[in-house]
């Protein structure tokens, strides 16, 4: 099974979600951001999971990339934005046919999340989505991730490589 861990990430914590994701799907899925996969090329993609970060409550802009860019917030840390916003890559998304799920990493409360729109834009392209869209928690502003959310991803991971298998043994004549 081809899988493809795709996110953005300014900051470091959704690379690292990404990375434990791809992990516990297993040996076959990478992690890239979204300068790495083009998004017009997921057609032999068995399974494509996509997250990002939530900033000012939805899934990150590129208004609040460059935000972010031009008035960095004294204290804090450098801001990655050598890769395209999740919301420019799902647009660039063809329709395809794979599985598909999605995730974001957000502090915990009432702000908002960004999970349910990728999962939607994806839906919209035809990708089945196989688990509920999902949040992975950080402590602050800019993270760390909270204790044990890293374990929690590699889990989802493999629980997303279960129901991946299942769906497609079905899909079998
Ligand atoms: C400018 C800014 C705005 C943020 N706004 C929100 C928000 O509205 N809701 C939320 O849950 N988290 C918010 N966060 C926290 C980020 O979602 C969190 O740091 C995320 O893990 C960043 O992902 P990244 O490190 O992959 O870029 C914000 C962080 C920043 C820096």
């Amino acid at each position: 099974m081809k899988a493809v861990v795709v996110y953005e990430s300014v900051f470091g914590n959704t690379a690292q979600v990404a990375e434990a994701i791809a992990v516990g799907i297993g040996e076959e899925a990478v992690a890239v951001s979204t300068a790495e996969v083009e998004p017009d090329e997921l057609s032999d993609v068995d399974l494509v999971v996509a997250g990002g970060p939530v900033f000012a409550f939805q899934l990150s802009s590129d208004q609040m990339r460059a935000s972010i860019g031009n008035k960095p917030a004294p204290g804090a840390p450098p801001a990655n934005l050598s890769h395209p916003s999740m919301r420019t890559w799902l647009d660039g998304v063809n329709t395809a046919t794979g599985l598909c799920a999605a995730f974001d990493t957000q502090v915990r409360g009432p702000f908002g999340s960004g999970a349910p729109a990728i999962a939607k834009a994806l839906q919209a392209r035809g990708l089945r989505l196989i688990a509920s869209p999902e949040g992975f928690i950080v402590d602050g502003k800019y993270g760390p991730l909270r204790a044990g959310e890293l374990e929690r991803a590699q889990e989802w991971g493999a629980q997303l490589r279960r129901l991946a298998d299942a769906e497609r043994a079905q899909d079998q004549p």
